[in-house]
Order: C-alpha cells, then structure tokens, then sequence
C-alpha cells in the first residue's frame, strides 16, 4: 500500500489533459510508442472527434524511482460539466491532483471549479504549466494565476509540454515524492468506491472502484450499499491497457469488478461496495443519485418508426444510466418519448448517438429544465415537460432549479458579462481579480436560462474568451406561466414553453417573429400566434403561396414530373403535419435561437 499513488488530473479542457496522459504513459513503457494511438483514455470515436472525454477511466502504471517499484494509478475524470457528479466521485478515489494549465491561455473556469473539489478532499495539489514548447508560452503571469490560486511556491510548479516530452520525468518523480500512499485499514471490513462503469457487450457492466478500506478476492459475495443489490464478483482485477484479472484487490488498490450485472442502471457512480458476511458500518460518504436537469420530447419523424426509436432508446441506456426516458404523446408530434439529460451536451451526444449508431431520425423539441409545483391541496408535483403544468388556478407556487455559475474573462468584458447575466436573472455573488486584467465572477442564475442560447452569447461578447462553469445548487420560488403558441388556431404543444413571467411577453414576440421566418408559405394564410392562458398576446402571420413544383416541366415528361414530386416529398419528411400546418423540424427548437 504504501507504494500506491492514486491521481487525477484537472484542466481546463482542450489544456492537454489527454496529450499529458499519453506521455506519463509512454514513460512508463505501459504502452509502447507504437502502439500509442493518440489520446489512449479517450476511446469512444464521438469522444475523439469531440475531443472530450465522456467517460472517466483508469489506467495502472509502474514506475521505478530510487529503485523502488511505484504503482501510479491515473483517473480519468470526464471534461465536461454536465458530468461533474462523475468528476467528484474519481477525485474521491484519489490523494494527488496533477493541476494542468495551458500556458497559453491561463486559468479557465474549469480549472477553478475541479480545483475547488480537489481540496475540497484535501488532494495534494501538483501544479503544472503545460504547452511550455509553444512560442506564445506566457510563464510568469500564469504562474502568478496558480500562486494566487493555490498559495504555492513558484519553484514548485513543473514546466511542461505534452508535446515534446519536457517535464514529464519531473512530473513522475513529484507524484511519488508529495502525494501521499493512500490510507484506509486493510483488516477492515470491505469497503470500495465506484467512480465509473461501462457497458461492455459480452461481459456486461464493469464497475470501476477504488478499494478504500478491506480487501475483495475473486468469487467473494458482496452487497452494493446504496442499491441494497448482492453479487459474487465473478472478475475483479486491475486496469492495465485492458483488463487484467487478480485473486485479489487490497486497501489503496484501483481495479474493477465484473458480477454479471447487465445494465447500467443497477451500478451507481459513488455507491460503496461491501462483503455480504461482515459488512462495513456505512457507506462512504458523498453518494447522490444523479438527477437529469434537462428535458425534451423525442420523437420519431415517421410516427411508424416508434418502436424502433424505443428499443434504440432502451439501448442507448444500457451503458448510460443517466439518461432516462418515459413515453408521452404529443397533439402535434404524435408518440414518443420524455427524455431526461443531465445537460445541453449530454442531450447533443444521445441525439448524436441515435442518429449515428441507430440510425434514427427524430425531432426534438425545445428543453426546459425540470420544475416543481406545489398545488394548493398540498401536492408536490415534478413537472418534466411544459405541458404537464396543472392548471394555474390549482397551483400555490412553482420552483425551479438554480445553478452557481463561475465565469472567467478579461476583465475588459466585465460589463457585457454583467449584463449578460443580470439579464438573464443573475444575481452577482462574488467579483475575484486573479491578476491585474483577469477576472471571476459567480453569479446565482435559474438553469433555464442558460439552457437558451446562453453559451453563444457568453462567446460572442466576450471575442470567445469568457470561460464558464457551474453546478447546481437547489430549487427556488419562481413566478412561471406557461407560453403558448398557436397555429391557424391550434394550440401547438410540443411548441409551449415555461418562462418567467417578466420574459413572457418578450419571448412570445420572438418566437412568433422566428417561427414566421422558419414556417414555409403554404397554400393558405398561417396565423402564428403566442398565448398565456386565453390571452394573445403576440401574432404573425405567413402569407398564403401556391407553390407548383411541377410548373417548370413543360407539360410533357411524365418521369421528370415524378422525380420532382418524389423530391418534394423527401422534402416533406422533415416537416411535421401540425393541424394543417406543415411545421419543418427546425422550427421546434426555434426558441433556443432567439435574437
Ligand atoms: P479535453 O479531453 O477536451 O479536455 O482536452 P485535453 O485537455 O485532453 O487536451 P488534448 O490533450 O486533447 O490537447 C488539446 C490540443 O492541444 C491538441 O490539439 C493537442 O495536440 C494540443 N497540445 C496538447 N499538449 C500540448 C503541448 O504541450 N504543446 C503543444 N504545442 N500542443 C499541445
């Protein structure tokens, strides 16, 4: 035990978190140049073109130093903030932080808000300036950046490139040196943290753990705390390039578990893992269930497809627990479902993921966050989709999920960003200088607003360089009514929004202005119109056109007349009959573009 180190890493993305990765790799000799394909720990194709990583991983590595022989386990902690729940639970499992900043760009928001968690469980903290071989490399600010931020000596931060291999030996010498072997009694009874799992066809579930206190051998019947579910564990072993079965797992060690569970849903990220015969007094600390902050209705373009877009969804949700999904119907898009994401991203990628690896074509529509509505009676009811509402003469109060955003910027932008967030109701908590010309702030915001076009404006205003996080914080009172809109007099539900009542009337004005630019004239007038209960209280219009496809073929050519009207239809399949209103796809999320 005591020649274990446990790590992870904290950057900003795109800061060579996974460059840094290869090389500690290299070094080691756990994997041959050769066989090195870029970014080893990134493995799913839609993590390597996004360049994120999705899923955390973890990966042992042997290192001699002053001839003893080290055991250095790497976790991999996902670079997103839709998955910090996963980032809090692998930083748990560790006792050092490699901190990585791009020398180049300085602190990022990112970096602040791992950092934060980090010593939050007291990890020792190794800071690194990276890209130090880049002609534009700015040392001495970023290192005043870090000083500031973590109290430490400038000679204690290593100069680095994942690039050109400076530092790394450095690196390696510094994690044995300072972090600490991890602690934990070995005659306890078992206890591990899960900190992942994956999905893996043949073999099912593999749980990620570290082995915090005890140890766990081959065969042993053991109970998952939180699930309250037993399993023999049919494999444990450690996480080599592959999986390398052992006999047996001990106090400090990382590896994983095979117990022929088969979805995904029955392992939870932060839940503890103990001996049936003498289980541990409790469970670690820190476990929560991950909750979806983002919803949206997912439909099949064809209705004939729902089926099919069923079991994809059933699928998809073998190897990702956090998304959820219930059947709902929709007036105007027919049958399909409610789906749960943990964020905007997450969304994107199970969107992404049911078109590339199904090969389904779906609508979504706009997402809202989840709400909760307190009824008059007494009842507390979740609302995950705008028109699930009760009615507003039953209804006490409504609350709405608030987040704590941190941003970080020139302070040249401070003014567009107060604004920004003031507008979106923001409520400026904190104002931090890190150095003369950078700046955070944290405000207090409703998730909502920032599920609508919040990221591109924070770029734009700021020329791309305002870097944000945030995490959630709780529920608060807020005055919602929910916006309507109307076609040709029809009330279009998938279209309804909540939105906070000073915004309503802005936002209705919008959406009938975009909505009038995105819906095609037709043969007859379309009246758009937005609502609050009964009340209009915006309307466009879409002048009527007659729209003869075939009018350019001169009579005659019966196949060419064909072929034109085979295309328009293709046209069609991304339209959506809404009354007798063609509505195309895009015109579902036209909210999220509002000007
Ligand atoms: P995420 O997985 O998205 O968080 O990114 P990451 O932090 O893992 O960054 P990654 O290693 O993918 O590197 C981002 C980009 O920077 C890539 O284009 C790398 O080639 C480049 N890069 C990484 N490290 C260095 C370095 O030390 N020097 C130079 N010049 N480029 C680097």
């Amino acid at each position: 035990m005591k020649n274990i180190r446990n790590f992870c890493i904290i950057a900003h993305i795109d800061h060579g978190k996974s460059t840094l990765a290869d090389r500690l790799l290299e070094y080691t000799n756990t994997v041959s140049g050769k066989d090195l394909q870029a970014q080893t720990l990134d493995s799913m194709d839609l993590e390597r073109e996004r360049g994120i990583t999705i899923k955390s991983k973890a990966i042992q590595m042997q290192y001699e130093y002053q001839s003893e022989k080290y055991t250095l386990n790497l976790i991999d902690t996902p670079g997103h903030v839709d998955f910090a729940y996963e980032v809090s639970r692998s930083i748990a499992a560790c006792e050092g932080a490699l901190l990585i900043v791009d020398a180049t760009q300085g602190i990022q928001a990112q970096t602040i808000s791992n950092l934060y968690q980090a010593v939050d469980h007291d990890l020792t903290i190794i800071p690194i300036l990276n890209k130090m071989d880049m002609p534009n490399a700015m040392p001495e600010e970023v290192e005043d950046q870090i000083i500031d931020l973590i109290g430490c000596d400038r000679s204690e931060i290593i100069h680095a490139s994942g690039k050109t291999g400076m530092g790394i030996d450095k690196i390696l010498e510094t994690i044995v040196e300072i972090v600490p072997a991890p602690k934990g009694d070995p005659e306890a009874p078992l206890q591990g943290l899960i900190f992942d799992s994956v999905f893996n066809s043949f073999r099912g579930i593999i749980a990620y753990f570290k082995v915090v206190n005890g140890s766990i051998k081959k065969g042993d019947l053991v109970k998952f705390v939180n699930t309250g579910k037993e399993y023999y564990a049919d494999e444990v072993g450690i996480l080599g390039l592959d999986l390398v079965p052992r006999g047996e797992l001990k106090t400090g060690d990382v590896g994983y578990i095979i117990s022929g569970i088969k979805t995904s849903k029955e392992v939870k990220v932060g839940d503890t893992i103990t001996h049936v015969k003498r289980p541990c007094a409790k469970a670690i600390a820190g476990f929560e269930e991950v909750k979806p902050m983002v919803f949206a209705g997912v439909y099949p373009i064809d209705t004939e497809d729902y089926e099919d877009l069923r079991a994809s969804i059933e699928k998809l949700q073998l190897n990702d627990a956090s998304l959820t999904f219930q059947p709902e119907s929709s007036a105007a898009l027919g049958f399909g479902f409610r789906c749960g994401f943990l964020g905007l991203l997450h969304m994107e990628i199970v969107q992404e993921r049911l078109d590339r690896e199904f090969d389904m074509d779906v609508i979504t529509t706009v997402p809202n966050v989840p709400y909760i509505a307190y009824t008059k009676k007494g009842e507390k009811i979740e609302v995950h989709n705008p028109s699930g509402l009760p009615d507003p003469g039953l209804i006490d109060y409504v609350e709405e999920p608030y987040i704590s955003a941190q941003i970080i910027s020139h302070s040249d932008y401070i003014g567009n960003l107060m604004s920004l967030c003031l507008g979106k109701r923001g409520e400026l908590v904190k104002q931090h200088y890190l150095t003369t010309d950078r700046v955070e702030l944290v405000f207090d915001m409703p998730l909502a607003e920032i599920v609508f076009d919040f990221y591109d404006k924070l770029k734009s205003i700021s020329k791309g360089y305002a870097s944000f996080d945030y995490h959630t914080t709780g529920f608060r009172l807020s005055k919602l009514v929910k916006l309507d809109i109307l076609l040709n007099g029809e009330n279009v539900d998938a279209l309804s929004a909540l939105t906070h009542f000073d915004n309503a009337y802005g936002m209705g004005k919008r959406m009938c202005e975009k909505l009038k630019e995105l819906i095609p004239r037709q043969q007859f007038d379309v009246a758009i119109q937005a609502a609050i209960g009964s009340k209009i209280i915006s309307r466009e219009t879409v002048k009527a056109l007659r729209k003869d496809v075939t009018a350019k073929c001169y009579g005659g050519d019966i196949s060419r007349k064909r072929k034109l009207l085979e295309k328009q239809k293709k046209g069609k399949k991304r339209m959506k009959q809404v009354g007798n209103v063609e509505v195309p796809q895009k015109a579902f999320l036209a909210v999220l573009k509002l000007d």
